[in-house]
């Protein structure tokens, strides 16, 4: 198997932000979180080195509680690209398999184009790929140096480079694939005589024709997958990007969606065919949303939802941590959460389950059984299970388990002092 190393030791100047860059979030996922899962779902790979330099605790905190197959390195002080892999020498001593390189902050790489190139790395026996693209606007980025019959020669930065060097559309995406014995001595020879004087990890390739490697570049078809994350700015485009890629696949399943444009769906959500997602839809997290189910308009689900079929979520519906069985609705201005539900309930509107309690931090459950109804403007103290077929009256507010088929009441009875407002206005 593959190894990988991860470079996420940049400080990220132009996010002007508390943050390191890498946990900026698209979807509350950070960007690392995206690499690190493309990286894992190529099924090439079994180990990543993440290098941390700018704000490390919180990187390496995020690494570690959230992926069991990577592991983090700290750069310090951070010299550069080159400099960064050479963190990784130590851990990868003896170690004679391939390694890719990539980079933190390009979260929109796909796990094929990754499972791709070590393939085209294989079938060219190679020793060092470079990921390439072609840009119309190249700005920025390092270029591809090419030989008059095409060989690639090197890589050279964009402050480095002279007049008919910047013309060059080919750039290089900042992802490498290269055999560890042959290549690793290279991260201990890179020197720093460059305008940013730094080591520079695009040297290998000049290196590497300098030793006699074969040196290939990988061109990628689709340029948003290598987009890169420098600014709020870019963060925002990144995100527009994936919004298109997500909403454009669940159409082609079989889901309507009536208003792309403002219908917001994480990359972790599942929707079966045939449901609808009306307009203003917000849905974050891991979700599975079962075929025929209607959503929105202007629902919030929050992540940890699953609806089967036949499920109504209406407008101004917030649900987190909820299982919703078929043929159940919950219309109108809820909010449910942490919360099982069973199959063909009715939630009144402005329903609420309270699962928080503030002073002890505590979440609880509300469970709500098949068939039971729910009067509007209840709210269901949790823990409470609301049992198979009961009712709650309008207005109720539930502290207490409801047995099943029964009618709990906890409204004030109604009174009607006739003639009431006319006495009133008498006396005035
Ligand atoms: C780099 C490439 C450039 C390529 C571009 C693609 C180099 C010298 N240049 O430029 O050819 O077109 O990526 O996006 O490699 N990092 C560290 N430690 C360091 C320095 C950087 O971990 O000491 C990390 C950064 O956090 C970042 C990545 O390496 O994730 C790339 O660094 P960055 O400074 O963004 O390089 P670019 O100028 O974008
Ligand atoms: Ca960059």
């Amino acid at each position: 198997m593959v190894k990988s190393i991860i470079l996420a030791a940049g400080k990220g100047t132009r996010m002007k932000s508390g943050l390191p860059k890498v946990l900026h979030t698209i979807f509350d996922k950070p960007l690392l979180g995206y690499v690190l899962d493309a990286v894992k779902n190529s099924g090439m790979i079994d180990y990543s080195y993440v290098i941390t330099g700018h704000k490390h605790e919180q990187v390496d905190s995020y690494v570690k509680e959230n992926y069991d197959f990577a592991g983090t390195i700290l750069q310090s002080p951070q010299l550069g690209t080159g400099h960064a892999v050479s963190m990784a020498l130590d851990a990868l001593k003896g170690y004679n398999g391939e390694v890719v390189i990539l980079c933190g902050d390009t979260p929109l790489i796909k796990p094929e184009t990754i499972k791709n190139m070590i393939i085209s790395h294989r079938k060219n026996s190679a020793d060092i790929t470079v990921m390439s693209a072609v840009f119309e606007n190249p700005t920025n980025y390092g270029r591809i140096i090419r030989e008059q019959d095409g060989t690639l020669k090197e890589i050279v930065e964009e402050k480095d480079a002279d007049e008919f060097q910047k013309k060059v559309k080919e750039i290089n995406a900042g992802i490498y694939c290269i055999n560890w014995d042959k290549v690793s001595v290279a991260f201990s020879e890179l020197k720093n005589n460059n305008k940013q004087g730094e080591y520079y990890l695009t040297d290998i390739i000049k290196w590497g024709r300098e030793k006699g490697l074969r040196v290939g570049a990988y061109v990628i078809e689709d340029n948003n997958e290598i987009f890169g994350i420098n600014s709020r700015k870019n963060l925002a485009e990144a995100s527009q990007i994936l919004h298109d890629e997500i909403i454009e696949y669940h159409m082609a399943n079989g889901v309507t969606i009536v208003s792309p444009e403002t219908t917001w769906i994480s990359p972790d959500t599942e929707i079966g065919g045939d449901t609808i997602i009306y307009p203003n839809c917000y849905i974050n997290g891991r979700n599975k949303i079962a075929s025929n189910c209607k959503i929105g308009p202007f629902a919030h689900i929050r992540g940890g939802v699953e609806l089967d079929e036949f499920v109504k979520i209406g407008n101004f519906v917030e649900l987190k941590k909820a299982k919703v069985k078929s043929h159940t609705n919950i219309c109108h201005l809820s909010y449910v959460g942490d919360a099982e539900v069973g199959e063909n309930v009715n939630i009144g509107a402005g329903t609420i389950t309270a699962n928080y309690n503030p002073l002890t931090k505590v979440k609880s459950k509300t469970i709500i059984e098949d068939n039971v109804k729910i009067g509007s403007n209840s709210v269901l103290v949790a823990p409470v299970k609301i049992k198979e077929g009961a009712n709650v009256g309008a207005v109720g507010v539930i502290t207490k388990d409801v047995e099943p088929w029964s009618l709990a009441v906890t409204r004030a009875p109604l009174k009607v002092l006739e003639g009431w407002v006319k006495k009133v206005l008498k006396n005035d």
